[in-house]
């Protein structure tokens, strides 16, 4: 495989600093540069595109140092149904070093288009690159008219209860190709002659279905044969009454076109999956399994009593957009080895993980044995489950035998968060291997690795790495288990940093934040959850995740569409803020730095925090807010704007100081962590008080015997301002806590997924086991264990710093982060009192690496010295550091 990585050895010995050879010499005829990785909005080949401009992005490899993209050029062509090409984009020789999220600019692009493009660039060293291969996007339906039939329904009237729909479809001809455009809401599930289409689940994403509703594009060519039976099963979902859109457009190899929609389907309530719903379980009875549901439906008179008329229904109100981030889908597997028989007749499959997905069953039974599967996260004294948390979700699958031999089954319209299996009526003991658990989720691809010498951080980032991917259900859900699964913005304005480190959020949280925008109304105001389910409008203004959404997009993607589509709601949000303030402060706030150890919050009930002003967390957000208006006018071309948001977020900042500095003690309000912490991290703490600010806060975790006081917001915010003023062996201290509250005591006391609070409860109270808003230490494990952060000044990793801070209890940490423009790594280990620190930089980026010495004259590289270094460039010293860029 092709090398574009940078590699640097660096060693560190008493002081003196020796830079050692590893990696490639600066070679004496340059190696080819390949263009590669081509993305169009961030998906490879992607077929439902709707978007006019789509952002293309591609990446370089090199095996050489220092390579940088001068200029490119970007061809579109257009496949015409005669095979003919036509060039509708030809950028020519454009010189720029941008190759991530460049808008498409040619000529209009057509719903059903396939486009194919490629790229070359030009280099530094003055080489043009041969062009990339080939890849293509293809359009989906753009227009509402496109859509040639309107949504079709079953007479109400049965809550919970599967529609079916039935159409037959018979081509006069042999298919060239097939595309079905398919919406099914809550929930659907297609085949073609028995045959599922595509691998999607719990197909298409949540919405705000009165907003906009997503449909799955899929080839479906290779499905049809003479004679086709479509079958769509239908469920609530998160819609409630199943309704269904779909069309399928076939052309037959005589070039002849046929369009099949749902106006062609019959439907009738009553199939094997009886009942569906995703707190509560699912329902199957195989007894009315039947080979007749996948034949060919025979009319039988307009009152045809098993396949009545699909009606044409009322749209739900939201325009038809294609679904662009990565389906829900069966991520992985795994059979629980660990079965328990605490009563008699009941057994319990312990998975060992606390996950979101479910279960699959085999059985032999008899016809109309009756199977229970109760999903809890804890079990009881007495060895059953403990479903107590999950408040109203019955989270209970039953399953009918039709009692013929083995019987495989799982679910399709509903999800769990559970460790525990809970199955009752069973005829015999189950051996291991009856019951596979099934991970699901949004199936974005995984970005980062993280190991250290340590391995309680191992075991934590691991517990924060399955906790975020048990909360991937359409949007970033607070849960899995209990009767909420919500898009909680407070949860996400810290867990963002966490979750893009470990996962290709790139589609993922474009998506989501459509439905942030999607709640807002005209007066700016957005609410607390998305889509709007839970919570209050306006939202606490803790909810900094809806701006946070489409500047983190930008800085780690560069995806710059989404702060011009978005910047006004934007703002709009952050004047609704400034227009609820008093004197400078925000003058409401509900949950504040929310849910922190018990001992500080209001009473043990609540969740609030006692010692942290909620108004201050509310002004302190508002700030920076405002400042990120501020930094995206200025991106957008916008100075107007930018000094004006530059100006609120200055009045907020000397607001924010007038009401809580406190002079006296050398702190923020109570002088607790949290207020510290929020107003170092903020950057509104003059240069003269930080001194005392940062002492007071470290003081503060000794005095607490090195644990934190703070809730699901700042607590991120304490361990990064800890390190960056000089206290990370108190950070260290924190993160290494084993006893209450930190996530070593949640390990300590059996949890695989972080917990909801620092407590360890059960009983029907609010205590999730699988929450992702207290995990903020995995991004402190990237950003300053391993020390990679993106540089919002040139986006998509195009500069980047590596600045890892070296603790002492630790021989080494490793790691790597999968940008956009590839692999970054950071690897250093001590070895008999030397440090060595290996690191990879991406073809077509540099980065600022910050050396943890002083000692820069002794510093070497490659057996020479590292100023002398190929692609390496002395800066600076800097306080405990050397500076160099590299590229
Ligand atoms: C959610 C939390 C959220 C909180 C805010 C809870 O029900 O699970 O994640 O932060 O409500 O009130």
């Amino acid at each position: 495989m092709k090398q574009n990585l940078y590699f640097w050895s660096l060693s560190l010995m008493m002081g003196i600093i020796s830079l050692t050879a590893s990696g490639k010499q600066s070679p004496t005829t340059a190696p080819p540069t390949t263009v590669t990785g081509l993305r169009c909005e961030y998906a490879v080949n992607p077929i439902g595109m709707d978007i006019a401009d789509p952002q293309l992005s591609w990446r370089l490899e090199s095996s050489a140092r220092d390579v940088r993209q001068t200029a490119y050029q970007i061809v579109v062509t257009r496949a015409a149904e005669d095979g003919s090409t036509e060039e509708v984009w030809n950028t020519g020789k454009v010189t720029s070093p941008l190759a991530t999220a460049i808008p498409y600019a040619g000529a209009a692009l057509e719903s059903r288009g396939h486009y194919d493009w490629r790229v070359k660039v030009w280099t530094n060293d003055g080489a043009e690159s041969a062009w990339s291969e080939s890849a293509f996007f293809e359009m989906a339906l753009m227009k509402e008219s496109d859509w040639l039939h309107e949504w079709i329904a079953y007479a109400p009237g049965n809550p919970g209860r599967i529609i079916y729909f039935k159409g037959t479809f018979c081509p006069p001809q042999a298919v060239s190709r097939a595309r079905l455009y398919l919406s099914g809401i809550g929930y659907n599930e297609m085949t073609i002659n028995g045959r599922k289409v595509g691998d999607h689940v719990l197909d298409p994403v949540q919405s705000n279905y009165s907003k906009r509703i997503y449909y799955s594009t899929y080839d479906v060519t290779e499905y049809l044969g003479k004679e086709n039976v479509l079958l769509v099963a239908v469920a609530p979902g998160w819609y409630g009454m199943p309704r269904l859109r779909m069309q399928m457009e076939v052309t037959c190899t005589d070039g002849s076109k046929h369009i099949l929609t749902a106006g062609h389907l019959r439907a009738v309530a009553t199939g094997p999956t009886m009942y569906s719903t995703i707190f509560d379980g699912e329902i199957y009875d195989a007894r009315l399994e039947s080979e007749a549901l996948h034949q060919p439906y025979v009319p039988s008179g307009l009152m045809d009593r098993v396949w009545g008329l699909a009606h044409n229904a009322d749209s739900p109100g939201g325009h038809m957009v294609s679904q662009k981030c990565e389906p829900i889908k069966v991520v992985d597997s795994l059979i629980p080895q660990k079965i328990t028989e605490p009563q008699a007749g009941v057994y319990v499959f312990d998975t060992e993980q606390n996950l979101a997905g479910w279960a699959q069953i085999q059985v032999q039974g008899k016809r109309g044995d009756t199977l229970r599967l109760r999903f809890a996260e804890t079990l009881y004294a007495n060895g059953l489950v403990n479903q107590e948390n999950l408040r109203n979700a019955k989270a209970m699958d039953t399953y009918i035998c039709k009692g013929e031999g083995v019987e495989c089954w799982e679910p399709r319209f509903t999800y769990h968060g559970f460790r525990y299996v809970q199955v009752e009526g069973l005829r015999q003991k189950p051996q291991v291997g009856m019951l596979r658990v099934k991970w699901v989720r949004n199936a974005v691809e995984p970005t980062g690795t993280f190991t250290c010498s340590n391995e309680l951080l191992n075991r934590i980032h691991h517990m924060i790495v399955s906790t975020e991917a048990s909360n991937l259900h359409g949007v970033p859900t607070d849960c899995p288990q209990r009767d909420e699964r919500m898009g909680w913005l407070n949860d996400l304005t810290v867990r963002i940093e966490q979750a893009l480190y470990n996962f290709d959020f790139s589609r993922f949280y474009a998506k989501f934040l459509d439905d942030v925008s999607d709640t807002q109304d005209p007066d700016g105001t957005i609410t607390c959850v998305a889509p709007y389910r839970f919570g209050a409008r306006p939202a606490d203004p803790v909810s900094a995740s809806y701006l946070l959404l489409a500047w983190k997009s930008y800085e780690f993607y560069g995806n710059r569409s989404i702060l011009r589509d978005h910047y006004a709601g934007m703002r709009a949000w952050v004047d609704f803020l400034a227009s609820r303030t008093e004197n400078g402060i925000v003058n409401y706030s509900y949950y504040g730095d929310w849910s922190p150890p018990t001992a500080f919050a209001m009473s043990p009930e609540s969740a609030v925090s006692k010692d942290t002003p909620g108004k201050l967390m509310s002004t302190g957000y508002l700030y920076y807010c405002a400042s990120m208006i501020a930094q995206m006018a200025a991106v957008l071309g916008n100075s107007s704007d930018s000094q004006t948001y530059r100006q609120l977020a200055d009045r907020t900042a000397e607001a924010f100081n007038r009401e809580w500095w406190n002079e006296e003690q050398g702190g923020y309000a109570t002088n607790n962590q949290a207020a510290n912490a929020f107003a170092l991290f903020l950057g509104v703490v003059s240069e003269d008080r930080i001194p005392r600010v940062v002492k007071n806060l470290a003081e503060d975790v000794k005095r607490h015997d090195n644990h934190l006081t703070t809730g699901n917001l700042c607590t991120k915010y304490l361990l990064e301002m800890l390190t960056r003023y000089g206290e990370k062996e108190t950070a260290y201290r924190l993160a290494t806590q084993t006893t209450y509250p930190s996530g070593g005591y949640m390990l300590e006391n059996g949890a695989t997924t972080l917990w909801e609070r620092w407590e360890y409860a059960t009983g029907d109270a609010m205590n999730s086991h699988n929450h992702p808003m207290m995990g903020s230490v995995d991004s402190w494990f990237y950003k300053y264990l391993l020390g990679i952060m993106p540089d919002v000044e040139q986006p998509a990793f195009a500069h980047f710093t590596l600045q890892p801070y070296v603790v002492e209890d630790l021989t080494f940490a490793r790691g790597t982060y999968q940008t956009v423009k590839g692999v970054i790594r950071s690897d250093w280990s001590k070895t008999n009192g030397q440090l060595t620190w290996q690191v990879s930089i991406p073809a077509n980026t540099t980065a600022t690496l910050y050396v943890p010495t002083r000692n820069s004259a002794s510093l070497r590289e490659s057996g020479r010295s590292a100023r002398k270094a190929p692609g390496l460039t002395f800066l600076r010293e800097e306080g405990e550091w050397t500076l160099f860029e590299a590229g």
